[in-house]
């Protein structure tokens, strides 16, 4: 298919991935001014499963994420949602798929002005038909989970960070989004809340069959959730397979970063 939407250019877009792979990023460069984030970046996300992005801090984990939203746009290559090429969608377009995806953001994001309750509810109100009875039932029922029970009166403001990480978690899951990106989920929380979290993707990702994406720093919880790990390095996904795979590898970069050995190729 030809696509006349790129600066005047024509690209050939690649065809779909099949079905079983519900997000593709293909050969995806991305830029924040004239600095190249991801170059060349291609990772496969498969459906119904969890894929964990792992890399050193600022190598683009959360920008990968915010790729997939289409919170920002790629300079070149192709990224494919549930088979649909997002990167010049229209808004219209582009929000139908948001509207089945959840995002939890690395610093919560919650809208300060609303209480923790109506953060929670917003992808409700937004993105469903359901009755003010029914919103309340879902995110009390949703807070509880997450050990939150209670907490809906207050404002973001006065709880504490990993509290708030939490309302954010609640509401990136609260309307059983068929995607849910999850980034650094755990970073910051105590064992116990890390426990808590870790079960809630798994039950999620069961009870819905939700493909995830986790970004995340802390193995222990990868190992726990990963059914595929993607290494992000330098702006490419070097090493992207299920976990045994990726334990397996021999590229020494990966090696490095999953031993958390100082010696190796990896420049510190
Ligand atoms: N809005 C922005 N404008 C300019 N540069 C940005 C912007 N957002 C991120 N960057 C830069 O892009 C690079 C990748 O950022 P990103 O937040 O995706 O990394 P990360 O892997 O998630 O890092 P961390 O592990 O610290 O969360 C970093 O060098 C960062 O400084
Ligand atoms: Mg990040």
């Amino acid at each position: 298919m030809l696509d006349e939407h790129v600066a005047g250019h024509r690209e050939i877009v690649p065809d779909p991935p099949p079905g079983d792979i519900a997000i593709r990023l293909q050969c995806v460069e991305l830029r924040y001014g004239p600095k190249i984030v991801l170059s060349d970046c291609s990772m496969d996300c498969q459906r119904g499963e969890i894929t964990c992005v792992i890399g050193l801090s600022g190598a683009g984990k959360s920008t990968i994420l915010r790729v997939i939203n289409g919170l920002r746009h790629a300079s070149r290559g192709h990224v494919f949602v549930n088979g649909d090429e997002t990167t010049h969608l229209s808004d219209r377009k582009l929000n139908e798929i948001r509207r089945k995806m959840g995002f939890a953001f690395q610093y919560s994001a919650l809208f300060d002005s609303l209480t923790v309750g109506e953060n929670v509810a917003y992808p409700l109100w937004e993105h469903t038909e359901l009755n003010p009875t029914e919103i309340r039932e879902r995110v009390e029922k949703t807070l509880e989970t997450l050990g939150l029970e209670g907490v809906d009166k207050r404002m973001p403001s006065e709880l504490s960070g990993g509290m708030q990480k939490r309302v954010g978690f609640a509401r990136a899951v609260v309307n059983d989004p068929e995607i849910i990106l999850f980034d650094e989920p755990t970073t910051g929380l105590d064992p116990i809340m890390t426990h808590v979290i870790t079960e809630t993707i798994q039950n999620i990702q069961k009870r819905l069959k939700a493909t995830c994406v986790v970004v995340s720093h802390d193995m222990p919880s990868v190992y726990r959730v990963a059914d595929n790990i993607a290494m992000l390095f330098e702006g490419t996904i070097i090493e992207n397979g299920p976990v045994q795979q990726i334990k397996a590898s021999r590229n020494p970069i990966v090696q490095q970063f999953l031993e958390g050995s100082e010696d190796g190729p990896i420049p510190l």
